[in-house]
């Protein structure tokens, strides 16, 4: 059963709006704090989320919204079917360098099923929308995943944790894998948009190994609905709140989880 309209038109225009605040602040010097040594957090992230949280508050005031600025805030406690996952700004250390990859990611959880992503990239004006059993679309066409179907002719993404110092050798052991048997290996450093383009078969696969929950809720539904795969790195079942991803066209899905389980068997 698709969802009632208002739901959808709810995300469509809480992305849209996001995107008019992004662009406002885009280039502008925004004030940065730091959440972490390389975490920020910009005036743009704090605005749009507080944008979404009482946009969603207004229409339905029942729903909780878990969003990455407020994870504790209002509207994030309540217990009802509906819950809001947001990212309002995924990519913010390239906003605050003024690199233009950037979007804003809200997806909808009903009765604990991801059932709608909506993705928005203001500054290319690409807006990526799926609802479960209705396809996914960016700007309205019909979007699909790639066709390749080996390792050797594909283009990869990944992204590394605001902790890599910490990280023992992994990000970097796998990352010089999957560059030795792929075309190319990208770092965008938007994780939702590196799951959209997945959908859009504009990249293979993607994977990433410290990851939370708004960066990449909205982008599954998308990948999903375009006929892509999402799983854990280790070819798990999909689960947004594990902490890590695997993402691919579904064709190079087991030869991406069997060189993954290669590296992680090194000694
Ligand atoms: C980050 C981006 C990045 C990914 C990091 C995320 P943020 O989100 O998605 O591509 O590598 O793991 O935390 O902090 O810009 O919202
Ligand atoms: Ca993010
Ligand atoms: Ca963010």
């Amino acid at each position: 059963m698709p969802l009632a309209p208002l739901l959808v038109a709810t995300a469509v225009e809480a992305a849209l709006a996001a995107g008019r605040i992004h662009r406002q602040y885009f280039g502008q010097n925004p004030e940065i704090q730091k959440k972490g040594r390389i975490d920020l957090v910009t005036a743009a992230d704090i605005e749009v989320e507080r944008m979404c949280r009482t946009l969603i508050a207004a229409r339905f005031p029942t729903h909780c919204v878990l969003g990455e600025e407020a994870a504790t805030g209002e509207g994030a406690s309540g217990e009802g079917p509906y819950r809001w996952i947001i990212d309002p700004l995924d990519g913010t250390t390239n906003f605050a360098h003024g690199l233009a990859i950037f979007s804003v990611s809200i997806a909808l959880e009903v009765d604990g099923r991801l059932s709608l992503g909506v993705v928005y990239d203001p500054m290319a004006e690409e807006l990526f929308t799926a609802e479960v059993g209705q396809g996914a679309r960016l700007n309205g066409v019909p979007l699909r995943v790639s066709t390749r179907a080996t390792l050797e002719d594909a283009m990869l993404c990944t992204g590394f944790p605001y902790s890599v110092r910490e990280a023992r050798h992994r990000p970097v052991d796998l990352l010089g894998a999957f560059l030795r048997e792929t075309q190319a290996v990208r770092r965008l450093g938007s994780a939702a948009l590196d799951m959209c383009y997945v959908a859009a078969g504009r990249l293979d696969g993607y994977w990433e190994e410290v990851i939370q929950p708004w960066d990449i809720a909205a982008g599954a539904v998308i990948l999903a609905e375009a006929g892509g795969k999402a799983s854990g790195l280790g070819g798990e079942p999909f689960d947004a709140f594990a902490g890590h991803v695997l993402a691919s066209n579904a064709l190079i899905h087991d030869a991406m989880t069997q060189l993954i389980r290669e590296v992680r068997h090194r000694p």
